[in-house]
């Protein structure tokens, strides 16, 4: 479906309440921290977040302890998520009793569901606001209203439109993000997010196109592309992923397009062509399979099977040769059996991922798995998260010995964490190298040559 957009008289009375905080802030210097749980969705919705307090005068603090607004942006698609905000939020208490000025707001999915944002103001009467997923352009209003010292909850927006032309504040200078699809149809029964980021909706083809042509004019050379399942965009208006991947490969300075995440139902052949006729379309895959056993991808709701996805993998094989295919995996599943898991084994042993984020299945209110009976005991999902975890460690390896004396171009993206002097960047198929270099070469693209596989990376030399 196509994204109704927010009319734009609601967008500039909004952009009057901006500059309402900003006069009331301004010379004050005051700055503010986000806190950002989940996905790439959140990362690149706490950018826009950003983007709107830096046009309010907000300048980035460095640390959370000497910002005056502290946002924390919500996950909920795992238990885990969800408890350690709420014990992040809870030692901000002593703080705002020593700052009664400390502007504290929760937005993101976790508060997109009613109930669990009244209890957070609840439980939390030091919290300024909570806000939704589809509301972000709206924060100029929730700004001025704790300034003001009110409480707000916003939530609901119908229709869930798309706000184009928001400001973002993007952190990387050298690769962004863009939105192409919003929300989620797909309902996998074991999955909240269709309910937190609503249905799915499309951007226009020609909307995705200026962004990413003006990124470009600001010196930005790789994209991702961002959406649930960004197989599926532009269904019902005519277009398609292959054409959107058409078009922007034809924009100018832009070198790597990167998309993330594809749906194995919606991958067709059109597109298997697109992604090897389309030279910037970068060879990597993220194909999230969730399990090896058609029985249990039935109850997931995901619509193909072990047979099918096994067919997409060699067909996208025989399209695409170098293709690197990463994956997510559930284990746990209600009602998965020691069969059903030898069957998931089994098939990340015949795929040979390059990379796997496993999870121990994890009950939503609300999700039709969750009501499903046959629970998984926890102490056999550990196990068995375990076991998967060290089958795709060996995978893991394998994959990269295959790099070993493998020519290949990076873009440098910045310092080991524990070495000054050395680089990493990432080829094509999203393989990472490590390798001796200098400040200057961050944004550049550097031919490299892997010497050794390390664990989990490859090292190597600049040519
Ligand atoms: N739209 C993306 C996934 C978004 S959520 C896609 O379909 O690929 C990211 C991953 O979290 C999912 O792929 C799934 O493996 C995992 N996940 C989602 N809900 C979960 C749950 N209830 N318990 C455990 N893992 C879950
Ligand atoms: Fe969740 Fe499935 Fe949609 Fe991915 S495709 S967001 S797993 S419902
Ligand atoms: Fe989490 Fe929302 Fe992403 S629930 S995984 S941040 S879409």
């Amino acid at each position: 479906m196509q994204a109704k957009k927010i009319e734009p008289e609601r967008l500039e009375r909004q952009q009057g309440i901006a500059q309402a905080v900003f006069e009331q802030i301004q010379d004050k210097n005051k700055t503010y921290y986000i806190e950002t749980y989940g996905c790439q969705m959140n990362v690149r919705d706490s950018e826009t977040i950003a983007g709107l307090l830096q046009g309010m005068g907000y300048s980035p603090s460095a640390t959370k302890e000497k910002a005056d607004v502290i946002l924390f942006n919500t996950c909920c698609v795992r238990d885990h998520a969800e408890k350690r905000l709420l014990a992040n939020i809870g030692a901000l208490k002593e703080r705002k009793e020593e700052d009664p000025e400390l502007i504290i707001g929760i937005c993101g999915c976790m508060m997109q569901q009613a109930d669990v944002s009244r209890k957070v103001m609840r439980r939390f009467p030091f919290v300024n606001f909570v806000f939704g997923t589809n509301v972000l352009w709206r924060l100029p209003e929730l700004m001025l209203g704790a300034l003001d010292g009110e409480r707000l909850i916003l939530t609901e927006e119908e229709g869930f439109a798309v706000c184009e032309g928001l400001p973002a504040h993007r952190s990387n200078p050298f690769s962004a993000f863009v939105n192409i699809t919003f929300g989620c149809d797909n309902f996998c029964s074991y999955c909240i997010v269709p309910y937190v980021r609503g249905r799915e909706r499309s951007r226009e083809l020609s909307e995705v196109v200026a962004e990413v042509s003006s990124l470009a004019d600001r010196g930005i050379t790789e994209i991702t592309l961002l959406g649930q399942n960004v197989n599926s965009y532009g269904k019902g208006m005519g277009v398609d992923f292959a054409d959107l991947l058409h078009d922007v490969n034809a924009v100018d300075g832009i070198r790597r397009i990167r998309y993330m995440s594809s749906h194995p139902k919606d991958l067709s052949p059109r597109l298997m062509a697109a992604i090897a006729q389309n030279d910037k379309v970068c060879h990597h895959m993220h194909l999230p399979v969730q399990s090896g056993s058609t029985a249990i991808l039935e109850r997931m709701n995901r619509r193909y099977t072990r047979e099918g996805y096994l067919q997409l993998v060699e067909d996208l094989r025989r399209t695409v040769p170098d293709i690197e295919l990463t994956t997510d995996v559930i284990v746990g599943f209600p009602g998965e059996t020691d069969r059903d898991f030898e069957d998931t084994l089994s098939l990340m042993d015949e795929v040979g991922y390059a990379a796997a984020f496993t999870f121990k299945y994890s009950p939503r209110k609300g999700t039709r798995a969750a009501e499903m009976e046959d629970q998984i005991p926890e102490a056999i999902k550990k196990e068995r998260l375990k076991a998967l975890n060290e089958l795709q460690a060996k995978k893991t390896a394998e994959n990269n010995q295959k790099y070993l004396g493998h020519r290949g171009e990076v873009l440098v993206e910045g310092f080991d964490r524990r070495q000054e002097t050395i680089l990493f960047g990432k080829l094509d198929t999203f393989k990472m190298v490590y390798f001796p270099g200098d400040e200057g070469l961050l944004g550049t693209y550097q031919t490299v040559q892997v010497t050794e596989c390390a664990r989990n990376s490859l090292l190597g030399r600049m040519e």
